[in-house]
């Protein structure tokens, strides 16, 4: 996730504007910045690697001046942090910054290189600025090329162009990626999000997909990708600029919740073929993966549940078999391990201390290491032989949602990925189970619904003092991670169980006071068996809040206290749906209890000591 922002107007305001906006969009991204502005009929670039007030220092020693410019903050997806893969990217006279993930950008990249184009950066975005100076040079004015460069790209994108032959245009795209017009007086902006332009004006108009943007100083003319021009409604926003920068959302938790369809799309996307059943990773040898014949999966919290899930897709899937570890114990244990062994350590920012050190063990013992962080060249991805990312974007919450549901679909794909180089899935299973990840984001947009009514339930029962969470099979991980997010956010006491096991201890605490969550999606075997333990609870007076995807559960009202349904998925993403309510309960409890959601008391958001 990056951030872009582009502007028309004043001269006196560009660079303001530029730096201003760019500081309120940092939160996206922080790998490098860079701005680009029309001077003189010129473009002028500045980048910088790292921080943004590397750039402004940069920027002010050169004092630029034009009436038009672009800018970017970075979130590195393709190519490193460095500067020359920050944006702006430039081809002849035409600057571009993007947002999002060019999915063609390999084809167009060697068709480009055929054509004598060069290329200065590892990123997918710089194809954009080559295909729009390439159809300028073939004779179409700036706007035509602009959107016949539109035309041709495929993926996620919010993107902005300048270009020095029309040196009185901002143009705009985009696609999955948001982008926000803004109007003002002889001036227009554009942003990824609103709290970028809240200090200069609060006419906001929210693009749609498809839509193409013309800013002159005086107009704004939206067409479709044809030219036909199109209507968008201009919106007064009335957000102070904290509230903005979480999109009206009250906290960073629940934007990064509602941000998961996109989040699990962004990680899926470009990553398969539909036709073939193939899986690519960016960058990944497949022959890494040859000689494995077990996985050891290492992480810390959310990650290591994440983990859990993982080692039944693995199995299931590619018959490989997986011990999953916490990575704190593993470092001191004395692993055994060799060369046959792939370690894989699942981090979310690639710089927990004892995932990292436990990576480095694994290594030092002969094991091959492959990483699945959202954090690209962090400290993980930087030891690991092999790298997946998710492309969650910046999570902020200090309680992981959307690191943890990107995990799970990247696991799911390594499991697809792995089965076809160890033959044990046909072509035709592994179209199956892409069509089903397909299939996962509008889901996780229809549990979101339940939002309201779990707002409700979270009224009734925030003031319990103790709460169980138990499920089964490929759920049962997720038993411990409602649990968790529960205690890390409300600091009420929580305890996930295989629910096996209750009957083996925890069905001693169960009495009226103590709420029992049970995750009984409806599938076939261990679905029968939570019937069981729900009986078992309520012989004991406990309360049952009962999440299933069985429209026949609604019978067991009066037996249960509260039915939660989600839809229905397959069994083994069943747990990408599973937590999004235990998330929302988890959030709307603490909230009703007053606590700090974003950052819980004693608890950081990367944790880099031991
Ligand atoms: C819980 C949470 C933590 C992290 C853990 C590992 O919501 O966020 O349990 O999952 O500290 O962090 P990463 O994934 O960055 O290694």
């Amino acid at each position: 996730m990056c951030g872009i922002l582009g502007y028309i107007g004043n001269q006196s305001k560009t660079v303001d504007v530029l730096l201003q906006g760019l500081t309120r969009l940092e939160y996206r991204g922080y790998d490098s910045s860079g701005i680009a502005i029309i001077q003189d009929g010129r473009a002028r670039v500045f980048k910088s690697k790292g921080k943004l007030s590397k750039l402004k220092t940069k920027v002010k020693k050169h004092s630029p001046k034009g009436l038009l410019g672009i800018g970017h903050t970075r979130w590195a997806t393709h190519g490193d942090a460095s500067q020359k893969n920050a944006h702006p990217h430039v081809s002849g006279g035409t600057s571009v910054v993007h947002n999002g993930i060019i999915e063609n950008y390999l084809e167009l990249k060697n068709e480009l290189k055929k054509k004598g184009f060069k290329f200065y950066s590892d990123t997918d975005t710089e194809v954009i600025a080559h295909l729009i100076e390439d159809t300028i040079e073939g004779g179409l004015c700036f706007e035509d090329a602009a959107r016949a460069a539109f035309e041709r790209i495929e993926g996620s994108y919010a993107i902005a162009v300048i270009s020095d032959k029309d040196p009185d245009k901002v143009i705009a795209t985009r696609k999955f990626s948001p982008l926000i017009l803004a109007i003002g007086d002889h001036e227009n902006y554009l942003a990824s999000d609103v709290p970028a332009i809240l200090p200069f004006s609060r006419k906001v108009i929210y693009l749609e997909d498809g839509d193409v943007a013309v800013l002159e100083r005086d107009t704004i003319s939206i067409t479709d990708i044809d030219g036909k021009h199109v209507s968008r409604d201009v919106q007064e926003i009335n957000w102070d600029p904290i509230s903005a920068e979480k999109c009206g959302y009250r906290h960073f938790m629940m934007k990064e919740i509602f941000e998961q369809p996109r989040a699990v799309l962004d990680t899926m996307r470009g990553r398969f073929s539909e036709e073939t059943g193939d899986v690519y990773f960016e960058g990944l040898d497949a022959s890494l993966f040859k000689n494995v014949n077990r996985i050891v999966a290492l992480a810390c919290g959310t990650s290591y549940h994440a983990s859990l899930i993982g080692k039944y897709m693995i199995e299931k899937i590619a018959k490989v078999s997986v011990e999953v570890d916490i990575a704190s114990e593993f470092r001191y244990r004395k692993p055994i391990l060799d060369n046959k062994t792939l370690a894989i350590a699942v981090s979310q920012s690639g710089e927990t201390a004892d995932t990292s050190e436990a990576l480095l063990e694994a290594k030092g013992r002969g094991a091959t290491t492959l990483c699945i962080t959202n954090v690209m060249m962090s400290k993980i991805a930087r030891d690991a032989d092999g790298v997946i990312y998710t492309h969650a974007g910046p999570e902020i919450g200090v309680a992981s949602t959307k690191a943890f549901t990107t995990q799970l679909i990247a696991f799911y794909l390594f499991a697809i990925y792995l089965g076809r180089i160890k033959k044990q899935l046909t072509k035709k299973q592994s179209i199956e189970m892409i069509k089903e990840a397909i299939s996962i984001p509008q889901l996780i947009e229809i549990t979101l619904k339940l939002d309201g009514r779990i707002k409700e339930l979270a009224k009734e029962f925030f003031k319990y003092r103790n709460f169980l969470y138990l499920g089964r099979g490929i759920n049962h991980p997720i038993a411990f991670e409602g649990a968790l997010k529960l205690k890390e956010i409300s600091y009420i006491h929580a305890e996930g169980y295989a629910a096996g096991e209750m009957k083996h201890g925890p069905i001693a605490l169960i009495d009226e006071d103590m709420p029992v969550v049970l995750i009984a999606p409806g599938d076939g075997v261990t679905y029968k068996k939570i019937l069981g333990n729900l009986q078992e609870v309520r012989a004991r007076r406990g309360k049952v809040i009962f999440l299933t995807s069985d429209p026949g559960a609604q019978e067991l009202q009066g037996i249960v206290d509260k039915v939660i349904e989600v839809p229905d998925s397959s069994y083994l993403l069943s747990p990408i749906i599973s937590i999004i309510p235990l998330q929302l309960l988890a959030y709307h409890i603490a909230t009703y209890k007053g606590t700090d959601v974003d950052q819980p008391r004693n608890l950081a958001k990367v944790v880099t000591v031991e």
